[in-house]
């Protein structure tokens, strides 16, 4: 029998996540300029160089893609408020922006549909990546305006707000590896967005707490570490990355700290001053949101710089992405999340999900692998469950196959196909399987 809602908690919330850029629609509504646009255009960044203008035209497809989620049996709705979109330079309100997330949210609760807002999702508006982005700590001051602006809005209907989604991908991807905007390879741009990031979400909570708003988290990227022997050297390297990537943004919340193993490498590049902002990055959190999808295996380098280690090829089967399947590693971050550092503090698993070259064939996409990825991580989440983690939903990512960043269009993450030039959408058999798991008996 495969698992069904009954499997879980009487109030665990199932979804499905999206975010603004990958799908809206950037060239509608009196969208400003983003990074994204820029890093997109720039040759070599982006596959076919492909970027968000366009995108899934969810901008005027929205009733519709409510209806899918409805239609799915779904709880809740994980979406994004560009920061572009409702202010096109960084800090003016651009009133059509406004509107329509009102609209939105509107709909969602039209159908029963609880709203979990993301503030952050990456399209930094391109007037603040001109002064620096987040290698500027005024950028940290910026969001939590436009963070009170969408809240006064919006507020009164969202039944969750997160600050920054995956901070390590703003920081550390964008900054250090030049995977994404604003594209740099630079260890001091990076040291200040690892910090800045979090500095912006703590005043951003700061300021919505202020503001008597409830429901406020984050959303943390997690990714396996494992070493690709059992050598000592490749133990270190492998704890290097599990410090940058699984370590420093949840102990710099609830420790207040850095873990050493980082800023042996990052110290001497951090902001002045920067241990006087760990009062505010450690604001009480109502919720921690996880996103999860793989393990990676490293082997120390020691011809590359700090820190000193290369990803090696793992044995599992991978996704179209090239990551391997590990469900295992959910369960793993969800059990040690509540048991080292957040207790009982509700969790969310805020993303899960492959990327599939899915393709239509008779009005149908089969997708047994994405059912089977998908009911072994719902397995793992209810896994941790029992072994006493607090998770309380469960969002796939993603509803539709959409922009996938650096990856452009061909990484299909969805439960439903979109074919992008008719941007006809089509429920994959993946949807039909999990709309039948999370029927009601009612
Ligand atoms: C994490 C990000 O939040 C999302 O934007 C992205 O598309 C998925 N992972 C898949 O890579």
């Amino acid at each position: 029998m495969p698992l069904s809602r009954f499997d879980f908690p009487p109030d665990f919330l199932f979804g499905a996540a999206t975010a603004a850029y990958q799908i809206e629609g950037a060239g509608f509504g009196g969208c400003g300029p983003s990074h994204w646009d820029t890093f997109a255009a720039t040759p070599g960044n982006v596959v076919r160089a492909e970027d968000g203008s366009k995108a899934c035209d969810h901008y005027h497809q929205w009733p519709d893609d409510l209806d899918l989620i409805r239609a799915a049996n779904m709880d809740a709705y994980r979406f994004s408020t560009s920061w572009a979109r409702v202010m096109p330079d960084g800090v003016t309100v651009n009133p059509e922006g406004m509107d329509f997330y009102d609209r939105l949210v509107d709909g969602m609760l039209a159908r029963g549909l609880k709203p979990f807002q993301t503030l952050y999702h990456w399209e930094l508006p391109s007037a603040l990546a001109d002064k620096g982005g987040w290698t500027n700590r005024d950028t940290c001051l910026r969001f939590v305006d436009f963070a009170q602006a969408i809240t006064e809005r919006l507020g009164d209907r969202v039944a969750s707000i997160a600050t920054i989604n995956e901070p390590w991908c703003v920081a550390w991807l964008s900054h250090f590896i030049g995977a994404h905007a604003p594209g740099l390879r630079d260890i001091r741009a990076a040291a200040r967005a690892m910090h800045h990031i979090l500095l912006a979400h703590g005043m951003a909570v700061d300021r919505l707490r202020g503001m008597g708003q409830q429901n406020l988290g984050i959303v943390l990227n997690f990714d396996y570490a494992k070493a690709a022997t059992d050598s000592a050297q490749d133990q270190q390297a492998a704890a290097r990355w599990d410090g940058i990537f699984n370590r420093w943004f949840i102990e710099g919340i609830t420790r207040q700290a850095y873990p050493d193993i980082v800023l042996e490498g990052l110290a001497s590049h951090m902001p002045d001053r920067w241990q006087d902002d760990m009062p505010v990055i450690g604001q009480k959190l109502d919720w921690l949101g996880v996103n999860y999808y793989t393990r990676h295996l490293h082997a120390h380098d020691p011809a590359a710089p700090w820190p000193h280690l290369r990803h090696v090829p793992g044995p599992l089967p991978k996704t179209q992405m090239g990551w391997e399947i590990y469900p295992e590693g959910l369960h793993h971050f969800l059990t040690c999340l509540a048991r080292d550092h957040v207790g009982n503090l509700p969790l969310y698993v805020t993303e899960n999900g492959m990327a599939n070259a899915d393709t239509l064939a008779d009005g149908t996409v089969t997708d047994q692998i994405r059912e089977d990825f998908l009911f072994a991580h719902l397995a793992a989440t209810r896994r941790a469950i029992a072994d006493g983690a607090n998770v309380q939903g469960f969002f796939y990512w993603s509803l539709l196959d959409n922009y996938e960043w650096a990856e452009g269009y061909e990484k299909r993450f969805g439960l439903v196909h979109v074919d992008f030039d008719s941007l006809a959408r089509t429920p994959k058999a993946s949807y039909h399987a999990l709309a039948r798991a999370l029927a009601r008996n009612d």
